[in-house]
């Protein structure tokens, strides 16, 4: 195994954390769905997507070094949410939380001198500048636009302005 026995394990939970976050963002997209908001839970969706894709990346990853995966219990998703400045406030949080988790990897991979780990987690800390600027911008736009307008961001979204999802 080319691999550290701790990095391998913050990998493998790391595989939970981003399966978490794709049932988190699955259950914002029924949230919106629920509330006849289709471009925002569309949004909602494709962040689901991606963060499944995440999860398969360390997956793949521990099996190219020849790693064990130990898929982690993962708990239900936060399904309660106030309005939809807090469900974009919650998306906000959580990308912060995967940045610092990742930046946690990161730097355990230069003090063991991992370079192939390194290379590999480049990819997630350019990713997570991109997740947590979509969140940020459009957190930024729905407390500008308030609840009762929604729909003009519904149209944003459409016109594909919205940095990609
Ligand atoms: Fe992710
Ligand atoms: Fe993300």
């Amino acid at each position: 195994m080319r691999i550290s026995e701790k990095l391998a394990n913050l990998m493998n939970a790391q595989i939970g954390n981003e399966m978490g976050a794709a049932l988190q963002y699955t259950q914002l997209a029924a949230y919106f769905e629920y509330r006849s908001l289709p471009k925002f839970a569309e949004f909602f969706f494709a962040q689901a997507a991606e963060e499944q894709e995440h999860a398969m990346k360390f997956l793949h990853y521990l099996l190219d070094i020849g790693a064990e995966v130990k898929i982690p219990a993962i708990g239900a998703p936060a399904y309660k949410v106030a309005d939809t400045a807090a469900g974009f406030q919650m998306s906000l949080d959580w990308e912060n939380e995967v940045t610092d988790q990742i930046h946690h990897m990161m730097g355990i991979a230069m003090d063991e001198r991992d370079f192939a780990a390194q290379t590999f987690l480049q990819w997630f800390v350019t990713e997570q500048v991109e997740e947590v600027s979509t969140m940020e911008t459009l957190l930024d736009v729905v407390k500008r636009v308030g609840e009762k307008n929604l729909f003009m961001i519904e149209s944003y979204l459409e016109r594909g302005e919205a940095p990609a999802a």
